[in-house]
């Protein structure tokens, strides 16, 4: 078994790739990709870069060229939920995008004909991630996470994604990737850890969160990757 762990941009892979033994670094399609083993287990670790459509690239990229069985993504996400505060993880159990809109022809916010507006992430990995979070003593929030090709500092905007989608959090790659993974019959997981509360605030939030929030991220991933081998 392979599996892919992906993020958007290098803050959110590097804790991962630092923990990596016997890495080769290959450049395919423009980008970089990790093959290496976390305490034995076979991974390749990727950053998309931002939005859906570098991460729709990278994720179909570790499945079909470097056949990754299931694939993990690790980032930092900004909260809807008042409950969410920085450096709190909140895993997904499904996926919409927030800013697909064909509602001029009669449908929802965020569905296309043989779409579906929220597609649900892997169970068992969900469940894997609550057995992770109850052994190490963590709170695991659950629920729909969001994703646009927008970085959102607006509470009217959020508000907005939060009602309509009855989204907990934000972000700019997840629905992409479950587009993928959905497509290909892979299993997948969406970890966030919250870097601001894409708010008035969250550009400055962001940027000093970022490194700290992607960092619990990763290591909870790291924690999964163990528990999946003995799975
Ligand atoms: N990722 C982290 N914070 C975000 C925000 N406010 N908007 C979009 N993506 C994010």
């Amino acid at each position: 078994m392979k599996i892919a762990i992906m993020g958007a941009m290098p803050e959110e892979i590097e804790p991962l790739v630092d923990k990596l033994d016997n890495v080769s670094m290959t450049v395919y399609a423009a980008n970089k990709y990790y093959e290496g083993s976390y305490k034995g287990q076979e991974v390749v670790v990727a950053y998309s870069k931002i939005g859906k459509v570098f991460a729709t690239l990278t994720a179909t990229i570790l499945l079909e060229k470097f056949g990754c069985d299931m694939l993990l993504f690790s980032g930092v996400a900004g909260a809807i939920s008042d409950d969410l505060k920085i450096g709190d993880l909140v895993i997904a159990d499904g996926l919409c995008q927030h800013d697909l809109d064909i509602t001029a022809f009669g449908h929802p916010y965020g569905f296309v004909p043989e779409g579906e507006v929220c597609i649900p992430t892997d169970p068992k990995l969900r469940s894997i991630a609550k057995a992770v979070a109850a052994k190490k003593g963590l709170t695991l929030k659950e629920g729909v996470i969001a994703t646009g090709d927008q970085f959102i500092a607006d509470v009217e905007r959020k508000t907005w994604i939060g009602k309509t989608f009855d989204a907990h959090a934000l972000e700019m790659e997840g629905a992409a990737v479950a587009v993928v993974c959905n497509a290909l019959n892979t299993p997948f997981f969406i970890l966030r850890a919250i870097s601001d509360a894409a708010d008035m605030d969250a550009s400055f939030n962001f940027d000093e969160f970022l490194e700290s929030s992607a960092k619990i991220s990763a290591d909870f991933i790291l924690s999964m990757v163990e528990h999946i081998q003995e799975d």
